[in-house]
């Protein structure tokens, strides 16, 4: 049985206090907390196998090679990719960055579209304008609906544009709503664009399969799916990996150096240049079997239980604005608010008072906080470790807000 409380205690942080509270973690969205065994995979590693991969003629350097050789092949199966395919990044920033600048240097030109959406959080925005600037091409962002949907209507308007890359946040970070990335990236392939998805807010919430998506890149970050942070995973189809030049440079993607030239070692090694964080990958590998013990299934209800549960709540709050879909259905891992006539750095304050961790600020989305005519804002986001009694905490903490900033 998935039980969220008894799940809590194979998490060694929430054994303590903060400011003399139990802790109530509900800032998830922008790390998770990480439980024993992928703490313990971590340190095992380095008290038992550390050394460097792919290099040393001995015993452990075979073991780690294993080892990192191990976790890419369960990464793979996790998310329905090949193992050639999936590359170890620090984060879902630098799996974008990737695609930017090893991708979109060499196959974008002046007067090119890419086309991404308002919802983006800056790790799916600034590359672009980076690589936009450097290559002449133009950024397009499909519009958000007041219902905190993504505008399809705007996006197919778009797509007549013919983009020649499309981007878009699988799950969005601020509003919690679940694109249709499926069908989304169906009308892209339609165009002709490359597409890249954003799933650094849906990989810890719900199965995802890659090659069911159909898109072209997916990235996403170790340590929002409890596992530990510094690594994180681009996958890419294997027949434009091949064809793009690499990221980064150096030793470990070479296969003959020249003094004048090299050339590139096959995917994934290609863009893994220098010394790779295998402790990470051993650390999310095991953040995936604890996953794969709960069942996605599970996890993903768990996730809509809670999403719905703080809109049940928190729509009875005074002063409190609710963003993104109502509806549960359409939203996973986080429920944003307003709290009116109180600057969200403030809410947090008074919450963190109580041991209520949440996020506020424009949660890396100025873009879409502009949209909103919003400042800041408050976000509440969980986990598998995430309660009712969390949630009812964080709207108890809401009372003190309130008497704190009068009415
Ligand atoms: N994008 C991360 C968040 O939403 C950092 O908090």
């Amino acid at each position: 049985m998935f039980d969220p409380s008894l799940i809590k205690k194979d998490f060694p942080i929430f054994s303590r206090n903060v400011n003399g509270k139990p802790l109530v973690y509900l800032d998830s969205g922008a790390t998770s907390q990480k439980p024993g065994i992928v703490l313990d995979a971590e340190r095992e590693y380095y008290e038992k196998h550390n050394a460097n991969v792919h290099r040393g003629a001995h015993t452990l350097g075979d073991e780690a090679t294993a080892m990192l050789a191990l976790a890419r092949s369960v990464v793979a199966k996790f998310v329905g990719g090949r193992e050639s395919e999936i590359i170890f990044v620090r984060n879902t920033t630098e799996a974008i960055n990737l695609v930017a600048y090893a991708w979109g240097l060499d196959n974008l030109r002046t007067g090119d579209v890419i086309l991404s959406t308002e919802m983006e959080h800056h790790a799916n925005l600034v590359p672009w304008q980076q690589v936009a600037e450097r290559t002449g091409a133009k950024i397009e962002l499909a519009k958000v609906t007041s219902g905190g949907l993504l505008d399809l209507e705007d996006y197919a308007r778009k797509l007549k544009l013919k983009p020649k890359l499309v981007t878009m946040a699988h799950v969005s970070n601020a509003l919690g709503t679940v694109n249709p990335v499926k069908e989304m990236t169906k009308m892209a392939h339609g165009v002709g664009a490359v597409v890249l998805i954003d799933g650094a807010q849906a990989v810890p919430h719900m199965r995802v399969n890659v090659t069911d998506l159909g898109c072209d890149f997916y990235a996403f970050s170790g340590h929002k799916m409890l596992g530990p942070m510094g690594i994180g995973v681009l996958w890419g189809k294997k027949e434009i990996l091949t064809k793009m030049s690499p990221f980064l440079t150096g030793g470990g993607m070479i296969n003959e150096v020249y003094p004048d030239h090299s050339t590139w070692t096959d995917l994934p090694d290609k863009f893994e240049a220098g010394t790779p964080n295998v402790a990470g990958a051993v650390g999310l590998m095991a953040a995936i079997e604890y996953l794969e013990t709960l069942g996605m299934e599970q996890v993903g209800r768990h996730d809509r239980e809670m999403v719905a549960y703080a809109i049940s709540k928190l729509e009875k709050v005074d002063k409190v604005k609710l963003l993104g879909p109502v509806n549960a259905e359409l939203r996973s891992g986080s429920v944003g608010f307003e709290y009116m006539g109180v600057h969200a750095h403030d809410v947090a304050t008074v919450l963190d008072s109580e041991g209520v961790a949440i996020r506020s600020g424009h949660h890396c989305t100025m873009v879409l906080h502009k949209s909103l005519g919003l400042a800041a804002s408050v976000r509440a986001s969980f986990n598998v470790y995430t309660t009712t009694d969390d949630i009812d905490a964080l709207i108890s903490a809401l009372d003190k807000v309130k008497k704190v900033f009068g009415k």
